[in-house]
């Protein structure tokens, strides 16, 4: 088939997506990267589908194979005779027995892993030619399906015949869990409310669960755990099982097995009994009862979720027992029915002395679960989040990785971009979780990279896996399109912890924006490149991310992690940086790692750059192996990061007209408010790291910001100067705010032009509070030259900066004298705060991306 019969059937299956999306505008799987209509150069296969069983998963299977070919059904009459070489045959679907009884004479394997596939060609043409899609197990055929779908071209798919394409995964646990609430809201979820639940039940349209059951399914998913590890107990109720049935019933044609958190106090706080004891029989009855009661209405239960003794949470330290006790007494529940425990390690105590050197966060897991290692039984999977504390965008591995020998293991992720972003960043995570997944733990000596810990390679053990916390909801799945590469590249690392993770993005590139060569390799370039940016405009040299980590986990808060029992310190004073966790003079956190891992972070000499101050404290003139002293690498890195956050506009920009016009526009403001606020971060740690160390930047940039007016400076009408908390959020750590009254309905701040005449961008930096849209309008000499509204949603009800925000006006003309206004108007409880304008030159590379048409 010519290219430009593709393009023809291309173009009209466009017509008939939008003609039939008007019609269903329910949230759907194709909003986010299973979308076969429209822009993409189209995978082709034999039109005819067939599955060899009758099981749901094949039939899933099938009905994906013709959604994708739906288009094209019907019409094989006009074709030409070369397309009918093409589409002539049958695509046909079956298991492993299936297909070697079908067609005994094909070189089929017989021995064939679990969800695995193999996809095959036989080489002929026109009504003989058949293609293959066979799979270990039902769910294998599925997944065969899915990657058949993802195949770049058509030309691929002839290769099937020399080189048939044979694929299993790493992991046999490959989840994802929501931390949803029965009332509908959704812990650090970041794209509205649950598609499970609403007021307390099951909500009664489940098709979004299903649809989000594809989307897991096509990238080789196959559990997802609903609800919140905090406040788990009422999920357990009869009356609620039976509801959670209807979700597993939903997910089940895609094979996706539902799972559940349990609090480990269930017994007590639902079962009436007196204790919650893991060791005590009557508590070891009632798990019994409860999980047979879970499996008759729910064959296919995948299993447990635990989060215990922590943060608040009821754990078996109540009564003296371990985690392992805990685990071992639902795994015993579970056994008959294969069902799997997930016990999480995030267990440590947060209140912590801060003024106890030898007090560490960082080693709480390894301390407590390596100890038990070997007392799980062989259905615990002890389920760890990638690095020592919690989410933070930069940390070192887990050392309980190789602290667990006897034990499966699982890696726990976040794809809800808690500590990164929280959706309103470009973060693509990919390469944090590859980086952790290829990192060598050195056990025993030998190579034992966390990869092949978590498959059971490293340590022969039975089951392992990597679960991602999703978040998702009901907007548009992630709130963020580009958020969604996460989600799926989540799915294939699981799979296969080998892929690259540029890879990944240029195939969901491709499957979700578009084919176009120059698209791929641009947005691929801005997601690699947005995880270095974010960590270095948030909190480099393993400072972790210096948010708010007692509030909102969002904006810069540097201090909320000091001196208190978090335990998240980075110990910067007057003097330096960084927390100790050497064997030597610190915690002691760097002796558990292997001995060779140890030595490289023990050692300044060796300890890398960008692990540097998770490790060691140190003066802010110690110099990196960079050659840079860690002050100026402070500085430069905000500078760099800020920097970086404007290109990924820019590049997105060089995308207008090759992309769909409301994906281009929806994102562009995205990038637009990110470059914005990643100079907020930049700003507040910076301007704070110069006051604690009193040491210049050498590039002159800390502490001097010219063409910056301050709003505490300017002539002000109805305007409150206030100080902002943390002072470090506010330029100078001071803004303004809107005293309104029935005769001022606004305020205005007023300065004067000195400087030269010329053509400036210039942005306002205001506070944008969630209850209320305030209104702003720029006037130069009385005349407006620009106005906006402060309509987003953003943490925080008080100036903060979580909530600074920037809107630049492009290509004023000043002269000197120039009178320039900002009239600020509230609006409910948002007081039109103003922190500063600041003037860049028309060209400069940080504003102008902001002014792109
Ligand atoms: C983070 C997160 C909490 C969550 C916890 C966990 O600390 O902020 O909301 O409950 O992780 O993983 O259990």
């Amino acid at each position: 088939m010519s290219e430009k019969w593709i393009q023809f059937f291309a173009s009209l299956a466009i017509v008939l997506a939008l003609t039939g999306s008007l019609a269903t505008p329910a949230q759907t799987a194709d909003q986010a990267w299973l979308r076969y209509q429209g822009h993409q150069r189209r995978t082709l296969s034999p039109l005819k589908v067939r599955t060899l069983g009758t099981g749901a998963l094949e039939q899933s299977a099938a009905d994906e194979l013709n959604r994708g070919i739906a288009d094209f059904a019907g019409r094989t009459a006009s074709f030409s005779a070369r397309a009918r070489e093409t589409f002539g045959g049958e695509t046909v679907l079956g298991t492993v027995e299936e297909v070697r009884r079908t067609y005994p004479g094909l070189p089929v394997s017989a021995d064939f892993p679990p969800d695995g596939y193999w996809l095959y060609w036989n080489g002929l043409k026109g009504d003989r030619s058949l293609f293959l899609v066979v799979g270990g197990d039902q769910r294998g055929v599925l997944y065969g399906a899915f990657a058949l779908l993802r195949h770049p071209t058509s030309d691929n798919l002839r290769n099937l015949h020399d080189h048939p394409l044979q694929s299993q995964p790493a992991l046999p646990i490959r989840w994802v869990d929501e931390w949803d609430n029965a009332d509908g809201s959704i812990e650090r979820g970041y794209a509205g409310r649950s598609i499970f639940f609403e007021g307390g039940y099951v909500r009664q349209d489940l098709a979004p669960v299903a649809e989000y059951a594809r989307l897991l399914a096509s990238v080789g998913i196959n559990g997802c755990n609903v609800n919140n590890v905090n406040n788990a107990a009422p999920f357990l109720t009869s009356e609620t099982l039976h509801e959670l049935a209807r979700v597993a019933s939903a997910m089940r044609p895609w094979g996706v097995r539902l799972a559940l958190s349990v609090d480990i106090a269930s017994p007590q706080k639902i079962g009436g009994l007196a204790t919650y004891d893991p060791l005590d029989p009557a508590v070891k009855a009632w798990w019994s009862a409860k999980v047979d009661e879970i499996y008759t209405l729910i064959p296919d239960f995948a299993g447990f979720t635990v989060k215990a003794d922590s943060e608040g949470q009821a754990g078996p330290a109540s009564y003296g027992r371990t985690p392992a006790d805990a685990a071992n007494t639902l795994a015993a529940a579970l056994a008959p029915r294969h069902g799997v425990v997930l016990y999480r390690a995030f267990v440590y105590n947060h209140h912590l002395d801060w003024r106890d050197s030898k007090a560490d966060r960082a080693r709480a897991a390894y301390d407590i679960f390596h100890p038990l290692d070997g007392k799980f039984a062989s259905n615990v999977i002890v389920q760890t989040k990638e690095g020592p504390i919690d989410f933070q965008a930069q940390e070192p591995v887990s050392p309980l990785f190789a602290g667990l020998r006897q034990t499966s293991q699982a890696m726990e992720v976040e794809v809800t971009q808690e500590y990164t972003g929280q959706q309103r960043h470009l973060v693509y995570l990919a390469p944090m979780w590859k980086q952790v997944l290829d990192f060598d733990l050195r056990a025993e000596g030998r190579s034992t990279p966390v990869k092949e810990i978590l498959s059971g390679k490293a340590f022969q053990q039975p089951l392992g896996g990597m679960v991602a916390v999703a978040g998702v909801g009901r907007d548009a799945w992630l709130g963020s399109p580009l958020a969604l590469a996460n989600l799926y590249a989540f799915g294939r690392l699981a799979w296969s912890p080998d892929l690259d993770p540029a890879e990944i993005a240029a195939e969901w590139t491709r499957q979700t924006i578009g084919n176009d060569p120059k698209v791929v390799a641009t947005v691929k370039e801005m997601l690699m490149q947005s995880w270095p940016a974010y960590v270095n405009y948030t909190g480099p040299l393993g400072m972790q991310t210096l948010t708010d980590i007692t509030g909102s986990h969002y904006g810069p808060n540097i201090e909320s992690s000091e001196r208190n029992g978090w335990g998240q310190w980075h110990d910067a004073d007057h003097e330096g940086v960084g927390k100790d966790r050497t064997v030597s003079t610190g915690s002691g956190y760097a002796g558990q790692y292997s001995t060779e891992v140890a030595h490289l972070y023990e050692s300044l000499a060796t300890s890398p750059d960008d692990m540097l101050l998770f490790f060691h404290h140190v003066p802010y003139t110690y110099k990196l192996h960079s050659g840079q002293a860690v002050i100026q690498s402070i500085y430069d890195s905000h500078y760099e990061g800020a920097l970086q956050a404007a290109r990924l506009g820019d590049e997105w920009a060089s995308l207008q007209g090759r992309i769909d016009p409301a994906l281009y526009k929806d994102v562009r403001a995205r990038l637009d408010y990110q470059a914005g606020h990643a100079m907020v971060w930049r700003d507040a740690i910076v301007q704070y790291f110069f006051k604690l160390s009193g040491i210049p930047d050498s590039q002159g940039r800390a502490g001097h910001f010219p063409g910056r007016l301050e709003a505490e400076d300017a002539r002000l009408d109805g305007y409150r100067i206030i100080d902002v908390t943390p002072w470090e959020d506010a330029s100078a750590g001071r803004a303004v705010t809107c005293n309104q009254s029935a005769q001022q309905p606004n305020c205005s701040a007023e300065w004067r032009y000195t400087g030269q005449p010329g053509r400036f961008n210039i942005a306002a930096q205001y506070f944008d509070l969630a209850d209320g849209a305030a209104r702003f309008t720029l006037q130069v000499n009385g005349k407006p030259a620009g106005n906006w509204t402060a309509d987003l949603a953003l943490p925080t009800p008080s100036p903060h900066g979580d909530n600074s925000t920037r809107h630049t006006l492009c290509g004023i003309e000043l002269k000197p004298g120039d009178l320039l206004r900002v009239v600020g108007t509230p609006v409910q409880k948002d007081p039109a705060a103003l922190d500063y304008i600041e003037l860049t030159a028309a060209d400069s590379e940080i504003s102008a991306a902001a002014c792109r048409p």
